[in-house]
């Protein structure tokens, strides 16, 4: 039999037509199942079918915190040689795997790298994690994920870029063209790229009381300006897939949710690609108790436009059974097939099935990876509070003693979400202050007169013993990987029991503390608010975690990491996001500390914050023009000044608030953020520009419109601060077309504000 799909000369859209023509309905369907962790000599019958299309490579449904025994690409070849050689028509597999944030080297979980608010680090980590990945035959990867998380109770927060949603969208499509090569998918046929997945659409971070699976309710504005903005970006981006999440979202699961997913992704934002399920979710109609069996299920969800069933096997099963009872339109499974096969030809798998088993030990954990892994993991660290304590730079320190249960983990660095990741590669804290302090191997000789010694806390009484001795006690604390990602929700923010008194017991004997809180989701520090002389919180920071977070504490790297949460004082008041709406009564700012009787209204860090090594200044902001019009742009400048001693990397934030909509809009928008290098005393004039769409809002149909009034544009360190300049926005036509699609400007990474 000729094959004319195989002809890589020819247009996709032919070769698809041409592979389509020649497949049974059951070939068809064979393409929407996925099926995970398949075996060629087990599965040879099902792969000779074509029975599944794609394969997942996971230890099982809580595939974050559970490790399993990793990918090779020998393996993956030997399946998809069954597949490829052994098949009718030899259609190669596409094998996928949660590659979150990292795959041999492991770089801050996405929460740290969204504290890093660099989407060009963060486009450096997912390419990285690809090409790694790739050399052991995976080609999609189920990230990055989009949820705008607004309760921290959530686990999954740890797998999300934070509670903004301009960071959110900005990082999210810097990841999507990190893991695919570059924009628009371009470049996906590159052996090493991975086909990138939105997940989890749409409305996830909203998950009640911030228990996982929970049922989410959220009014359409809401859900347009804010969820469903990452997931734009990410199709602005050329994201080759998308997934669809658990909950249901006023009632209806998203594996069903026809309005979003076939009608709003597919038909209003363009989405060509295959829409995947979450794992099991088709057979998890049944139990949300909107489908009487998997066969009902099955027809839902593929109706609804979910393409690929993940795990649960309702569509191998029901799907072709369902079109000849003439209970499923043909074209429905046709058109899911469609979106498959062109996703594999444009990942050239039909060119190039097998990988070279030779590449994994070229390109995985080499030194330009670890370099890479510890610039993110300084990016990762905010230093919340300084009383003089930082950076450790002193060349005679004398006596460190570093101790709590993080001192020397190593696994637990890695963060959740971490399948590839080896403890043994991990760089521990103590090993970081031995080699950079203590003249430990590798060091620079050690400062001079520094002893360094480490303990756990495991036993108090000799900690305390060393710590009353010591010059400087450097505290690592925290919550384990485990208290966050999937299924794992909290009830409190406050650290793990013991750790304050611990904390507390070592603030009573130390010359100088220096708090380090290890997590995956902002806390509630409130007893640590003046406990120690220095309180830095680092999220999961990877592999080279202990050199990161050293690098900041010697000042060796500046402190450059900034909030992409906000933290609260307590738990109690979550959800607390800074673009929150004013009320009909705003909180005076010199008034009363709010409408908690027991508690401020305010965070105790706000998003955005982190300190520097020093002291930063900025102007005023001034505009180059104080009205704005349709399809004209405004630049927004401020002097930002070095006012210290140390060099500083400052992320410079633009937040605007719209003071007159259709509905009422935040206190507080991000629309962009810059990042500058000053030297001590040197000043920059940091410039922004803001488009008149990039102050646009969605309407409950998701149409951007502009409503002319007065705009407040702030430069700032963080969106607690900064001094506000008034601009004009004059009336006009909706920005965009009236059809609801998107406008023409998309998210920027700072130069821009956009929306996306
Ligand atoms: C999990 C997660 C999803 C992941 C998938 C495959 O349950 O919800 O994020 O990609 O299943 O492991």
């Amino acid at each position: 039999m000729t094959r004319p799909w195989t002809d890589a000369a020819r247009p996709v859209e032919d070769r698809v037509r041409d592979l389509l023509a020649a497949m049974t309905l059951e070939e068809k369907v064979g393409q929407l199942a996925q099926v995970a962790n398949p075996e060629p000599e087990r599965d040879a019958a099902a792969l000779a079918a074509g029975a599944f299309g794609t394969c997942i490579v996971a230890s099982g449904e809580h595939a974050g915190n559970v490790r399993d025994a990793g990918t090779q690409a020998a393996a993956v070849n030997a399946l998809q040689r069954a597949a490829v050689e052994g098949s009718r028509l030899g259609i190669p597999l596409l094998v996928a795997r949660d590659v979150i944030h990292g795959h041999r080297t492991v770089f801050p979980i996405p929460l740290g790298q969204a504290a890093s608010f660099d989407p060009e680090l963060v486009r450096e980590c997912a390419r990285a994690a690809a090409r790694e990945a790739s050399a052991d035959g995976v080609r999609w990867t189920f990230a990055p994920m989009l949820d705008v998380s607004m309760d921290p109770r959530w686990g999954r927060v740890a797998e999300s870029w934070g509670e903004d949603p301009w960071l959110s969208a900005v990082l999210g499509a810097a990841a999507v063209e990190g893991f695919q090569g570059g924009p628009g998918g371009s470049a996906l046929a590159d052996a090493e790229s991975l086909a990138a997945c939105a997940k989890h659409y749409v409305g996830y971070g909203l998950a009640q009381g911030g228990r996982d699976y929970a049922e989410v309710d959220v009014g359409p504005v809401t859900l347009h300006n804010r969820h469903l903005r990452p997931f734009r970006a990410a199709v602005d981006a050329g994201v080759a897939t998308v997934m669809s999440a658990f909950h249901t979202l006023d009632g209806l699961p998203m594996t069903a949710h026809r309005p979003l997913v076939r009608e709003h992704l597919k038909g209003d934002l363009g989405f060509a690609g295959p829409v995947v399920s979450d794992w099991d979710a088709v057979g998890e109609l049944v139990l949300h108790g909107v489908a009487a069996d998997r066969r009902d299920a099955a027809a839902l969800a593929l109706g609804a436009g979910v393409d690929i069933d993940m795990v649960t096997g309702a569509y191998g099963t029901h799907l072709a059974e369902l079109v000849r009872d003439g209970l499923l339109d043909p074209a429905l499974v046709e058109d899911a097939a469609r979106r498959v096969l062109t996703l594999k030809m444009r990942l050239g798998l039909f060119e190039a099935p097998y990988t070279d088993p030779g590449r994994a030990a070229a390109v995985q954990l080499t030194a330009g990876h670890r370099a890479l892994a510890r610039r993110a993991a300084a990016s990762a660290v905010v230093v919340l509070r300084n009383e003089g304590a930082l950076p450790l730079d002193a060349p005679d320190l004398g006596h460190v003693h570093v101790t709590g249960p993080f001192a020397s983990a190593r696994a637990e660095l890695l963060g959740t979400w971490t399948l590839d990741g080896r403890a043994e590669d991990v760089v521990t804290i103590a090993d970081a202050v031995r080699e950079r302090l203590g003249g430990g191997p590798g060091g620079p000789g050690g400062a001079t007169g520094t002893t360094v010694t480490v303990d756990d806390a495991r036993f108090l009484d000799e900690t305390l013993i060393q710590a009353r001795a010591a010059d400087v006690v450097v505290a690592c604390v925290g919550e384990h990987p485990m208290r966050s990602g999937e299924a794992n929700s909290v009830t409190s923010l406050e650290l793990p029991p013991g750790q304050t008194e611990l904390l507390e017991a070592l603030a009573r004997v130390s010359r100088r503390l220096v708090v380090v809180v290890l997590t995956g989701r902002p806390l509630a520090l409130e007893r640590l608010a003046h406990l120690g002389d220095a309180v830095v919180l680092a999220f999961h920071p990877g592999t080279e975690g202990g050199h990161g977070i050293v690098d900041v504490l010697t000042g060796d790297v500046p402190a450059s990491g900034r909030l992409p949460v906000s933290l609260p004082w307590t738990t109690g008041q979550v959800p607390l996001h800074h673009d929150h709406l004013p009320t009909g009564r705003p909180l005076d700012p010199d008034g009363p500390a709010g409408r908690y009787r027991d508690h401020r209204d305010t965070p105790q860090h706000p998003f955005g914050f982190g300190l520097g090594h020093g002291e930063v200044t900025y102007g005023p902001p001034s505009l180059s023009a104080t009205t704005l019009g349709p399809g004209q742009d405004v630049e927004v400048t401020a002097t930002v000044t070095n006012a210290g001693s140390l060099p500083v990397v400052e992320r410079v934030q633009l937040y605007v608030r719209v003071r007159l909509g259709r509905v009422s809009r935040p206190v507080s928008e991000l629309a962009g953020v810059r990042t500058v290098e000053l030297e001590p005393g040197a000043s920059a004039a940091v410039t922004f520009t803001l488009g008149y769409a990039d102050l646009g809002y969605r309407d409950a149909r998701g149409v951007l419109e502009c409503v002319p009034g007065p705009v407040d544009v702030r430069i700032a360190p963080h969106a607690g601060a900064g001094a506000a300049v008034r601009l004009e926005l004059l009336d006009g036509d909706a920005p965009g077309p009236s059809t609801g699609t998107r406008p023409a400007v998309s998210a920027g990474t700072g130069a821009r504000g956009g929306d996306a």
